[in-house]
């Protein structure tokens, strides 16, 4: 593996100067920091595709509701830093709050379509998905990036980055990653650490839940109602935010006779209250 100099930089100015004297690709891996093996694998897919990466780490208070967890979010900047060394990027870009906004009331807003937000996470979340266009629209805008890397386990996260860059003409190919997930089948979370250890094995119910409508899925069972109802029993004893079925490439309600489906789950896990997400497709 390649060793290089970390560099960690706070201002946009000098990340901006730092790109400017970048000839090659430039890649991007937007996160919000408590880094896992999650992100590591979108970080390890830029390294291998361009010869330059940025890994931003930024808490953005645009996407977080007022009830939410901003303030507790985990911040591990050194820790985060030491797993971009390893892995090979260039740039952790680390802004505080103050330099990515002036005045967050009175900002320009990236809004995606109502059709993509009134539904899943977006449904729950208001004002999230306008939080996420906007960060990383600045964020295209400030690295220049070539391409930009994003996880499948975030999944309606993904398709309004796709369609934003689409609808916007961002020069920016997005790069889709798979889910990274514990041997057990847990999809790899910075909230994860809100678990208590004995609660474990609520979390794992999403993706048992996911593996089991996969099944009958295979089976031959098509029907909305019935795998979304299988789920469903599996994830008895949490706060189940939602189980959809979409079209993975329309995020349209998923139809008896489509070809693909992808199952999505959003629950909340107690007494901590932590709200995960996981999503398969079938
Ligand atoms: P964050 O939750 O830190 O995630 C950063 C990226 O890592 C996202 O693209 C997410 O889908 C991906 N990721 C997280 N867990 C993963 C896993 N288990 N396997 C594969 N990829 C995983 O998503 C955000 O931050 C923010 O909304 C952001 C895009 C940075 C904008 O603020």
């Amino acid at each position: 593996m390649r060793r290089k100099n970390l560099k960690i930089i706070h201002k946009i100015n000098e990340l901006r100067e730092i790109i400017k004297n970048q000839h090659g690709s430039i890649g991007l891996v937007p996160t919000m920091g408590a880094l896992h093996l999650g992100h590591g694998s979108l970080i390890k897919k830029s390294v291998e595709q361009n010869d330059f990466t940025v890994v931003s780490v930024f808490v953005n208070p645009v996407q977080f509701g007022i009830n939410e967890d901003f303030d507790k979010y985990p911040r591990t900047l050194e820790k985060d830093a030491k797993l971009c060394k390893e892995l090979g990027a260039d740039v952790v870009f680390a802004p505080s709050a103050d330099e990515m906004y002036q005045d967050t009331q009175e900002l320009t807003l990236v809004c995606p379509p109502y059709s993509a937000i009134n539904k899943l996470c977006g449904k729950s979340r208001p004002g999230h998905f306008d939080g996420v266009a906007t960060v990383v629209s600045k964020l295209f805008n400030i690295t220049k990036c070539d391409k930009a890397y994003f996880g499948q386990k975030d999944a309606q996260q993904l398709f309004i980055i796709k369609k934003m860059v689409k609808d916007l003409n961002f020069d920016v190919e997005i790069i889709p990653c798979p889910i990274i997930r514990e041997e057990d089948g847990l999809a790899l979370s910075s909230r994860n650490s809100y678990i208590e250890e004995s609660k474990r094995a609520d979390a794992l119910k999403l993706s048992k839940a996911l593996k089991w409508a996969k099944e009958l899925w295979q089976k031959g069972i098509k029907d909305k109602q019935t795998l979304c109802d299988n789920a469903l029993k599996i994830l008895e004893g949490l706060d189940v935010d939602y189980v959809e079925i979409v079209d993975p490439e329309t995020f349209e309600d998923y139809k008896e006779g489509d070809k693909r489906a992808l199952m999505l789950i959003a629950a909340k896990v107690s007494p901590s209250n932590t709200r995960l997400i996981d999503n398969m497709e079938l």
